[in-house]
Order: structure tokens, then sequence, then C-alpha cells
């Protein structure tokens, strides 16, 4: 579909949108809008008010359909996308293939909430159905979002929100693939392609090359699977950049806990174990795709946890990247052990400014704060300020827990340097990111965040789980930031 900006509404517009926020000049919007297609302000400002996602329609008795979206008082801009997501996710099949979005009324910066909204409604999950469902008139390439706005910017919003929602919707895709569709190579694959589409270098380590360069936590947990691990290095490089950004996520294809294997009811949910991958492949797209100012490295431990004869074992004691042996307490602890390669190997090779790594790393930080937010850790204030700017521009909540030393007696060995796991129920996310810490080198910029609960979660565009991009938008707002 084509996406157009328009200054003045055309004549023949069969479908107009209107959005309105919840603030002083509601009323006044409300009724201008009424007046102009001849219709009863009086009887429809009973009927709407505008809160977040509600939304109404009438036809005018020049038969055009006028349909009203609330905003709410004061939405973010995850707010906006879900509202216009769910307008469309839910109306396109009644939709024609030429539609108006007027969005005179609101602020400049919502035009690219607006665009990454109406595309995403776009969206289906049937993507293994035999029968798929016919791609609605607006979706479809003869399809046409006119988008009424005085923005002066309003071409570079629409470009934006277009590239935004595209990588967002191939991330979506990885995350909802099942495991039998989506081992380490198909990571690599998606790597390899982006980066020869969109401009960047990708260099994919296979099990030879770990072997040789000794990224042995990795080739451990990846040891029982048929699918062989990779290391998957993505590198952007702007020439006006005068920062260097590390980014590592977790790549587990499938987690199984391996030997220390986990419960049934849930483990299909485990296909979702390569939301940080997933979230840091899709910044770095994006970054290329928008030029940022930056140098971007994002590396991408990938591999399958799996149960076999050939699998690690809990007692095992394991060497590493970085060369520290770590004693398996728990298979099932398996992202920090691959994390550990991923962090040491970034640090080592490319001593990056700032490192962020993102994992669906825990149960216990789900059951610290749920699906709504991703826990934070990092020692630098700054950082943390930063990323919870970005988080609350983008709605992509984010709380910071402590990393006090106090809990590094939780991941002391007798007879190795670490062990991966306490053996107590507590305090899991923080002794998980304790780990980590130990293969940092002391770096000094470095944040961890833990989006187990975030990645893969309920929408209203599923009835199951599916995946979310958590992170995608958040990285992009701190990259902006950090480099303007
Ligand atoms: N991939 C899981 C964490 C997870 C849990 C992600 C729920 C998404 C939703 C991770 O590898 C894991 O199994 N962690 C264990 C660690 C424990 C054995 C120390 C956990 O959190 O229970
Ligand atoms: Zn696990
Ligand atoms: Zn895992």
């Amino acid at each position: 579909m084509k996406i157009n900006h328009i200054t003045q509404l055309k004549p023949d517009s069969k479908v107009i949108i209107f959005a309105f926020l919840q603030d002083e000049n509601f009323e006044t919007h409300l009724q201008k809008t009424c007046t102009d297609f001849g219709l009863n302000f009086e009887l429809l400002k009973q009927d709407f008010k505008a809160d977040l996602k509600e939304f109404s329609f009438i036809y005018s008795p020049q038969n055009q359909k006028v349909i009203f979206l609330g905003l709410g008082k004061k939405p973010n801009s995850s707010d906006i996308i879900k509202a216009f997501r769910t307008l469309f996710f839910k109306q396109k099949p009644n939709l024609p293939n030429d539609l108006t979005i007027d969005i005179q009324n609101l602020p400049d910066e919502y035009l690219e909430y607006v665009v990454i909204g109406s595309m995403l409604g776009g969206y289906d999950l049937d993507l293994y159905k035999s029968e798929r469902k016919e791609t609605a008139p607006i979706f479809k390439k003869e399809g046409f979002f006119n988008i009424l706005s005085n923005n002066p910017k309003a071409e570079e919003g629409i470009v934006r929100g277009k590239y935004i929602s595209k990588t967002q919707m191939q991330v979506f895709d990885l995350m909802n693939a099942p495991a039998n569709k989506k081992t380490p190579y198909t990571l690599a694959k998606w790597a390899v392609d982006s980066g020869a589409k969109f401009g960047y270098s990708v260099t994919v380590l296979e099990k030879q090359q770990l072997k040789t360069q000794k990224l042995e936590a990795l080739l451990a947990v990846g040891q029982g699977s048929e699918h062989p691990p990779v290391l998957i290095v993505m590198e952007y490089k702007s020439p006006e950049a005068k920062q260097k950004v590390g980014l590592v996520g977790k790549g587990v294809t499938f987690d199984t806990g391996g030997i220390s294997i986990k419960a049934s009811t849930n483990m299909h949910l485990m296909k979702s174990d390569m939301g940080g991958a997933a979230a840091v492949m899709g910044t770095i797209e994006l970054a290329a795709k928008l030029r940022l100012p930056v140098h971007l490295i994002g590396i991408i431990p990938a591999c399958e946890n799996a149960v076999d004869g050939k699998s690690f074992k809990p007692s095992d004691v394991i060497n590493s990247y970085s060369g520290k042996t770590i004693e398996i307490i728990d298979t099932d602890a398996e992202g920090r052990l691959i994390l550990a390669d991923g962090l040491n190997y970034l640090v080592r090779n490319y001593q990056p400014d700032t490192m962020i790594d993102l994992a669906t790393l825990t149960g216990s930080c789900v059951a610290t704060l749920g699906y709504h937010a991703a826990g934070m850790f990092t020692n630098n204030d700054k950082l943390a300020q930063n990323l919870t700017k970005a988080a609350d521009q983008t709605g992509e909540r984010l709380w910071r827990l402590p990393l006090w030393d106090v809990y590094k007696e939780d991941i002391s060995s007798d007879i190795a340097d670490v062990r991966n796991f306490s053996g107590k129920p507590m305090a899991g996310a923080i002794s998980a990111t304790k780990f980590l810490e130990v293969f940092t080198e002391n770096h000094q910029n470095w944040a961890h965040l833990d989006i187990a609960g975030t990645a893969f979660g309920d929408t209203e565009f599923a009835p199951q789980r599916a995946g979310t991009a958590f992170g995608v938008r958040l990285l992009l707002e701190f990259l902006e930031m950090i480099t303007k």
C-alpha cells in the first residue's frame, strides 16, 4: 500500500478517520468536524468521549464514513500506536482501499506513531495456516492511506513510520515462528539478508570457528541440539559516528531447559527465548535504514537448549570465551552462559563506549514486574537515566533493580570460578545479572535488560501470546537521544 501526505481533504474521500485527545479543545474539534460533515454534534458528544482506543463511526449525509478514534488524556507513543493498530486490525475487513486519516488537530510528533499503528494493524498471525485470510483491500498493493496533516516534516514522519513498522513486523515474524521453523541458522540468515539489503556487515561464526575461538559456554549450551550454535556479529558504522554502542541479544531458539528440563505446561512459549536477539537485530536494521550517526555492533549468541545424550549436564564444569570456568548447577540457566560469551566477545574485540544486553533471562523478573515492565540493571546512573527517559517516551517500561555486590555470593562456586545458579528460589533476576557482570571486564557503561515478561505477551490481536518487538523502539529512541 502507499502512504500519501495531503494538506486538503480530497472531495471524493469515502472514509475519513479523526483522532481526538481528551484535552480542553476536544469539544471545539469535535464540533468543527460535525459541522464540516453535517453531523449532529449534541448527539455524538453524548456517545463519544475520546477515551483511549474508544471508537465510533457515522455516515454523513454525503455517505462518507466518518470514524472517530479516542486517544485519551496524555497518551504515550505506545498508546497512540496501539489505538491505531486496534482500530485498523478490527476494521480492516470493512475498509475500502482508499482512506484518509485527518491528524491536523494532533501534535506533529504523533504522525510517526499514527503511521506505525496503522501499518501494524495489517499484521496477521496466520503465517502457517493452509488457508490464509485474504489481505484486506487497504493493505494490498493498491491500498492508499492519505494522511491529512500540516506537519512540515510529514514526509519524514511517514518514512520513519513505514521503516519502523516494517522492521517491527519482521521481528514479530521471528518471535512467532515455531521452533521447528527457527534454528540458529535461521537467525543468521535473517541477519545476513537484512545486512545485504540495508548496507551493514554481518559475520557468522559457525561451530568450527566457535571452537577455534573458544566460545565454549555457547558451545556447551548448544551441544545437545542437532542444530549447531552460531555467533552472529552485525556491524553498522556511520561515517559520522562519534559513539560506539555494542548490543548483545540472547538468541535461544528453543529452551527446553536441557537436562534440567522444564515442566511441559508452558514450554511451548520458549520458542520466544530469542526475544533479546530479535530486539537487537531489529534495532540494527533500523539504525542502518535510518542512517543513524552511530557505530553499532550487534552480537547474537544463538543456539537451541535441547535434551539429548550429548547435552551438557548439571555438575559439568565448562570453560568460556573469557577463560573463566563455570560450574553448571542448572542447565535451564542457559541464557546467562551464552550471554557470558557474547558480552565478553564484544568487550574484548570492540571496546564499545556503551554496552547493552537484552535477554528473556529469568522467570524471577516476570514474578517481580509481571508483563508490564522489563528489569533494568546497571551501575551507571547516567545510563539508567537515559534508558528510562527513552522508555518513558516509547512506553516500553523499564524498572531499575539493584546490582549490589552482596548478591555475588549467590554465584560463587567451590570448584570453579563461578556457578550458574544459586540453587535458591529468590532474587533470581539479580543473581543472573551478577553472573553476567563477571564477563563484562568491569565495563563502566553497561546495562542488562531482562525482557522475559515483555518480549512475548498478551495482545488484542491474537487469543494467544505473541511477539511484541519490545526493545526495538526503545533502543532506537535511546540511540537517537545519545547521538543528538
Ligand atoms: N528462558 C528462561 C527464562 C524465561 C522464563 C523467559 C519465563 C520467559 C518467560 C530462562 O532460560 C530460564 O529458564 N531461567 C530459569 C533460571 C533458573 C533455572 C535459575 C528461571 O528463571 O526459572
Ligand atoms: Zn532456561
Ligand atoms: Zn532461556
